[in-house]
């Protein structure tokens, strides 16, 4: 089974994991939307995608324009959203309309996603969300973050009720070595020193790499009987 001819939309899919997603999904004969909110990394993604892959510069928490592009692209069978703005907030210091920002991306941008995107699937479409595993054991200062995984997650779920045949289902990364560490910690080299020591303590004594998480989207794109599910891809962290 194959995605030939199907159109699949990546929320988020300039980087990291969306990006591997859409380039998984193309390699599959998909024909790829993605969307992003930076002009570098929109021009990046276009090189590697190539010109028939349709890039978009879109805010996932712009409900206006993620309901013009789903109505012009019209039957869309696949989407994935990874879409957030991660925040730290810090023994709950932060300014309070910043952290707002965590949920706006993460709860409304998977929101606005399936609105307007499910009148336009077939019954076999999907929508994949993405949290983390943040949710279910928790790091300080990411307490904001960890709630909107968590209402993403039960968000699928109902929606998974609410939007059958359609499926909708979450992955929840673990540590997943994409650009967002080296924006994180404002370097590569710093990033790459986090992401080492991290992946020590891991099962897997490695991180996770964005096509573990394209390999996963794909999964859930393709297969007709997962619904409703949040697929964990974490190198066991959530064992420890
Ligand atoms: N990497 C990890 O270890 C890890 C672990 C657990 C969960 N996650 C989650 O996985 C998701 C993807 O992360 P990643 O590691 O692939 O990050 P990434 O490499 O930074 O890619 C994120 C993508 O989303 C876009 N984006 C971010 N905010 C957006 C917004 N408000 N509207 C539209 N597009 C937006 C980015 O483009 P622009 O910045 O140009 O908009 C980029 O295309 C995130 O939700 C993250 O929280 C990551």
């Amino acid at each position: 089974m194959s995605l030939a001819g199907k159109t699949v939309v990546v929320i988020g899919g300039s980087s990291g994991m969306g990006l591997a997603t859409a380039k998984a999904a193309k390699a599959d004969g998909a024909k790829v939307v993605v969307t992003g909110r930076t002009q570098e990394h929109l021009r990046a993604a276009q090189d590697e995608l190539g010109s028939s892959a349709r890039v978009v510069a879109l805010d996932a928490a712009d409900e206006a324009g993620t309901r013009a592009l789903f109505e012009e692209l019209g039957r869309v069978d696949h989407v994935f959203v990874t879409a957030a703005t991660l925040i730290f907030d810090p023994g709950l210091t932060s300014d309070s309309a910043a952290i707002r920002s965590a949920i706006d991306t993460r709860f409304w941008g998977s929101y606005y996603a399936a609105k307007y995107a499910a009148p336009r699937m077939p019954p076999d479409g999907s929508i994949t969300f993405t949290t983390g595993t943040a949710t279910r054991k928790p790091l300080a200062g990411l307490a904001v973050v960890a709630a909107s995984c968590g209402a993403v997650e039960a968000l699928a779920r109902a929606l998974a009720v609410e939007l059958a045949p359609i499926r909708v289902n979450t992955i929840a990364p673990g540590l997943i070595d994409t650009p967002l560490h080296e924006r994180m910690a404002g370097g590569r080299e710093r990033a790459a020193k986090r992401v080492a020591a991290i992946a020590a303590t891991l099962p897997l004594k490695r991180a996770g790499q964005s096509q573990d998480i394209a390999e996963a989207a794909l999964f859930l794109m393709k297969n007709k009987f997962a619904t409703g599910i949040t697929l964990t891809v974490d190198g066991g962290a959530l064992l420890q």
